[in-house]
């Protein structure tokens, strides 16, 4: 039996406890062991939930049993996860993350830690929702230099404007409909402006390219200045609207950026509608490969997290994650997009 603790029990955190539950006996099966949850963390009580019998308020109970060997920390935000989390693989505690702000900002130094400690830091689910895109990176894909990744990395911004394009529904009731759905961010502000795109597509390309690409320094614009009459003239000339984040490596330096474009309807992401998510990958022996599916809810980010949770407890003593070294890639001016 492996013990895990949660950190955090919203959106995903009560999502990966039914995703747990009712798969139990298939997930159990491929961890080669039971699952257990011991605790979970969170501020909140949760009287008539059975999750309440395991509820506990003080990170210090979870961080000083030794028994725990797996923590899956989907509370979000860089603090206190940062620390939470450092000080679990530094105890040799292996850990699972939901969390795009804490890898974009620390994901170098937390997988230094894992592979020095030889556990690991998983992260499946911070990027695309439920689809599998940090290990096919990491594993299927790493014959091949990878040279660009295109995607549509955020299923709010790609509901509101699929609800925009089709049912020529105002921006601001399209993401009340979002947030109710519970796709959006705490702040959805970190949807809407593009920064939740820009911290995946950050992720992406620091492990693709094996340095550190820094989100702070890609360009960055929302989608809160596309109007109505912008997507009637997009509706005219066949094309639609996409919030596309890109990154492509040129030498030792990349182009990267998170912006609205204009996709004909015959290109695939223009057919990616409402929260699905797509990740174009392209290698320089492999081609093109694409991926695609739910990149934001409940279920399908937990189901990422899960799986995680079964790679971590298989591999309990032994690290799987490749790294990226902290040496930053040089980024490209705007003017010099590659063709
Ligand atoms: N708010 C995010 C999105 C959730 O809409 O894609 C998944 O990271």
């Amino acid at each position: 039996m492996v013990n895990i603790a949660i950190l955090g029990y919203g959106t995903v955190g009560s999502g990966v406890v039914e995703v747990l539950n009712t798969n139990r006996d298939s997930i159990n099966k491929r961890a080669g062991q039971e699952i257990n949850i011991k605790y979970v963390l969170d501020l909140k009580d949760f009287e008539g939930d059975p999750i309440q019998k395991v509820i506990v308020h003080d990170y210090d109970v979870i961080i000083n049993d030794d028994s725990v060997k797996v923590i899956v920390e989907v509370m979000g935000g860089v603090e206190p996860a940062y620390t939470f989390v450092k000080e679990a693989l530094l105890k040799g505690k292996s850990v699972v993350s939901s969390n795009k702000e804490l890898v974009a900002k620390h994901g170098a130094e937390l997988l230094q830690i894992a592979k020095d400690k030889n556990i690991n830091f998983l992260f499946e689910a911070s990027v695309g929702g439920g689809i599998p895109i940090i290990r096919p990176l990491n594993q299927s894909l790493t014959a091949d230099e990878i040279y660009e990744i295109t995607g549509i990395l955020n299923g709010t911004t790609n509901y509101i404007l699929s609800k925009m394009s089709k049912e020529g529904l105002a921006f601001d009731s399209v993401l009340k409909e979002a947030q109710e759905k519970g796709y959006a961010e705490r702040n959805p502000a970190a949807d809407v402006e593009g920064h939740d795109a820009c911290r995946k597509i950050a992720i992406l390309s620091s492990l693709a390219f094996g340095m550190q690409v820094d989100f702070e320094d890609i360009y960055t614009e929302g989608i809160t200045k596309i109007t109505d009459t912008d997507m009637q003239y997009a509706k005219y000339l066949g094309l639609d609207i996409k919030l596309l984040a890109t990154s492509k490596k040129v030498d030792q330096r990349v182009y990267a950026r998170v912006a609205p474009m204009m996709l004909g309807s015959g290109h695939p992401l223009a057919n990616v509608h409402d929260v699905f998510n797509a990740i174009f990958v392209k290698g320089n022996v492999i081609g093109d490969v694409m991926f695609y599916g739910k990149g934001a809810g409940k279920l399908p980010t937990a189901s990422a997290v899960v799986a995680d949770v079964v790679d971590a407890a298989k591999h309990l003593e032994r690290n799987i994650m490749s790294f990226w070294s902290t040496e930053k890639m040089g980024l490209m001016e705007i003017k010099e997009v590659p063709t």
